[in-house]
């Protein structure tokens, strides 16, 4: 099979494509037929062995992928040959061929096409649960979303607009800001264009009830400070590259709530919580409420271009590769 393989961790351009043989089924695994695949920022962090959970090299990247099974190992029957099927893995998604357990595989809906499917999965499941179980978002709130144009910002944007919240899209160019603003965001703050702090408080004058944070670095603090008394502070992620620090007078001062959302903790204790979540992003996804905004496409040879262009903060909701 045609696959991604990352030899030694370093930067994208360290990403080749060569022949392997295709993976065995295990009991209780899949095999699927990749046919999508989709980049998200932690596939370039987990090749620069800069993620959490650290990967040995060598390994196929890769971790949101829709296809179509084409083998089942011994024990599952929860699907079969021929059905089609979205999910999630550490690694090996950008392949012609991926085995997964079956429990990481969901069905896809007739209605969404394999490359909406394939990135459907990690930033619309974050950006849902942080909202909906974490922040704890209610219809009128007012929600300011950061990296609005990212993967996982604009699924926020889209998903707080369905929970019938009010959308303030912070992005850094006026064209990802558009792409947030045909998802609902009514408010759109360019924080190029001058100082976040007084961007804020002029476009929510009586504060925000929820901050959802997927970048960290200098966006934090002016959006931590543009809550309300009692506001709700999501900590997603980094992408910026720098972990802020914020003063504890400012949460003290407000009574502020900041709450962190880790996608595999959240899974494992979170249970209740997120079997009803998932039942309801399914919901929003099979009625066109969630379908993923795809900013770019890339053939799989060009693995190592796509996950620059994610590296850089190119990307306008996902970067998706076509497999077949
Ligand atoms: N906690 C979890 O379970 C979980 C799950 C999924 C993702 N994440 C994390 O969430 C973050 C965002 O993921 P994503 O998929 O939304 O990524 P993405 O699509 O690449 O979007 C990230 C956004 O961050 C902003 N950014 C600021 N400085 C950047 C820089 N130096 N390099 C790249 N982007 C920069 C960009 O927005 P502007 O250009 O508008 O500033 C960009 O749109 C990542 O850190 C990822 O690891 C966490």
């Amino acid at each position: 099979m045609r696959s991604a393989v990352c030899p030694e961790h370093g930067p994208p351009e360290a990403v080749v494509v060569a022949d392997l043989p295709a993976p065995e089924v295990g009991a209780g695994q899949v095999r699927v037929a990749v046919r999508a695949a989709s980049v998200n920022f932690p596939d370039v962090l987990i090749c620069a062995n800069e993620y959490q959970i650290k990967v040995p090299a060598p390994f196929v990247p890769g971790s949101e992928f829709a296809g179509v099974v084409e083998a089942v190992g011994e024990g599952v029957d929860t699907v079969a040959v021929g059905d089609r099927v979205f999910g999630t893995v550490m690694v090996g998604a950008f392949a012609e061929q991926v085995v997964v357990g079956a429990s990481s595989i969901t069905p896809t809906p007739d209605a969404i096409d394999d490359r909406h499917a394939c990135a459907f999965g990690v930033a619309h499941r974050t950006a849902y649960h942080s909202l909906r179980a974490v922040a704890d978002t209610q219809p009128g709130e007012e929600v300011i979303v950061l990296g609005a144009g990212g993967g996982v910002g604009l699924a926020a944007v889209q998903l707080a607009v369905a929970l019938g919240a009010t959308v303030t899209a912070v992005a850094s160019s006026d064209e990802k800001l558009a792409v947030a603003q045909s998802m609902g965001a009514t408010r759109l703050v360019n924080h190029k264009a001058g100082d976040l702090r007084s961007a804020l408080k002029q476009a929510l004058p009586k504060g925000a009830d929820v901050v959802i944070d997927p970048v960290g670095g200098a966006l934090s603090e002016p959006a931590l400070r543009a809550l309300r008394y009692g506001g709700r502070f999501v900590v997603i992620g980094f992408a910026a590259g720098e972990i802020p620090r914020v003063p504890l007078n400012l949460v003290l001062l407000k009574g502020s709530r900041i709450m962190g959302f880790e996608f595999g903790s959240f899974m494992r204790y979170e249970t209740e919580a997120m079997v009803r979540g998932e039942a309801e992003l399914l919901a929003l996804l099979a009625a066109g409420k969630a379908t993923p905004h795809i900013g770019a496409s890339f053939p799989l040879d060009q693995t190592a271009s796509a996950l620059r262009y994610v590296a850089d903060g190119h990307a306008i909701g996902k970067v998706v590769l076509d497999i077949t």
